[in-house]
């Protein structure tokens, strides 16, 4: 297969772990015998530096024109004055909204080599295996009216929280898909005892759910999801919810897996590109220090290929690579305990390379 791929290293580590991912991405090109085209654009804090804008229209276009797109993460102190004009934020929106990206899809599963890395006990976390499905474009991040005003009581702002039934119904459908082919269990989780958008989000998911006579369906409220998330996280298959309380439990969820460093996601229109990158921020206190956790991006590659290019067997390969990697014993430091040995980011992406070779 021949694809083009855009890279958006970002800010932080993103540089560090995409340059891991490509790597990747190489090793398995040429072990499939696909031919990838590699562009690398700028989004983010350093495309702000670089051209005052967090998306210029050149890596969108770029994005545009590609099968697939490995973004790092985007952000930093250096631009997070809350008076700033211009956020690196506003580029990672603009690009999900742009390239109609409104399934976020975040798996999170505990590999058992590292079940002693989480927070919570082993008993707890044994078997955790669920996906989060987040709806992207819409939402308390990009209803209107949004911004600061200024009223005769003093400084005021505004967001809005609006769906559509649209918008939810097609989220809603990848989220039933995606359980279709697990356990068949879905917890749609919203705030319908307080909000009106949360109301409507619960009618047409029930509407949906009729479709799906073969899933398990249940709802949530979003504050008792946080809780049974800790309480009771192996009970969880797919959980489908919109934008806000899918970023917040996605980050709760990822504690389940003991690092943010693990954690892959996809972003999914009704068509290519998809976006693909960790969850995990851009960790400027670690930046350029060669300690970051490539595994995230790694599987994202691993996403990237099965649902991004339709390469399912490559996908795998990647993903048994890095079990075994793991499994033999090689951690970077946010999975170690202090003291304890430990790989770079650049070791870690090579092990992964060593172990695709060895297959
Ligand atoms: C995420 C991040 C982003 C979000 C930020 C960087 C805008 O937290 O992908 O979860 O809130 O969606
Ligand atoms: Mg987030």
């Amino acid at each position: 297969m021949n694809a083009t791929i855009t890279l958006l290293p970002g800010d932080g580590i993103g540089p560090e772990v995409v340059a891991e991912g490509r790597k990747v991405l190489e090793a398995v090109a040429a072990r499939f015998g696909h031919t990838f085209t590699f562009t690398e654009a700028l989004a983010g804090g350093i495309a702000i530096d670089e051209t005052g804008d967090p998306l210029p229209d050149e890596s969108l276009a770029a994005c545009r024109a590609s099968d697939a797109v490995l973004l790092g993460a985007v952000g930093g102190p250096k631009w997070s004055d809350p008076r700033a004009p211009v956020r690196p934020e506003q580029g990672l929106l603009r690009l999900r909204k742009e390239l109609g990206l409104f399934a976020n899809v975040r798996p999170v599963k505990v590999i058992p080599a590292l079940a002693d890395a989480s927070s919570l006990k082993p008993e707890v976390i044994a078997g955790v295996d669920l996906v989060i499905v987040r709806e992207l474009t819409g939402g308390l991040y990009f209803g209107r009216p949004q911004g600061r005003e200024e009223t005769d009581r003093g400084r005021a702002a505004v967001d809005t929280l609006r769906y559509t039934e649209g918008e939810i119904e097609r989220l809603m459908r990848v989220a039933f898909d995606l359980a279709q082919g697990r356990r068949k269990k879905l917890t749609s989780v919203d705030k319908a005892n307080v909000l009106a958008s949360s109301r409507l989000w619960r009618e047409v998911a029930h509407e949906v759910a009729r479709d799906y006579p073969d899933v398990e369906y249940e709802d949530l409220l979003v504050d008792a999801c946080a809780m049974h998330l800790i309480r009771r996280p192996a009970s969880f298959d797919v959980i489908a919810t919109g934008n806000m309380f899918g970023d917040i439990l996605s980050d709760e969820a990822s504690m389940l897996a003991g690092s943010l460093g693990m954690l892959p996601s996809a972003s999914l229109g009704n068509e290519p590109p998809g976006l693909f990158e960790p969850i995990h921020g851009t960790a400027p206190d670690i930046a350029g220090q060669g300690v970051a956790n490539p595994l995230a991006t790694i599987l994202s590659v691993a996403m990237l290929l099965r649902s991004g290019l339709g390469l399912a067997d490559e996908a795998d390969a990647v993903e048994q690579a890095v079990d075994s990697v793991l499994a033999a014993g090689h951690r970077t430091p946010d999975l170690t305990a202090p003291g304890q040995p430990a790989v770079s980011t650049q070791e870690m992406g090579d092990l992964v390379v060593a172990a695709l070779a060895q297959q």
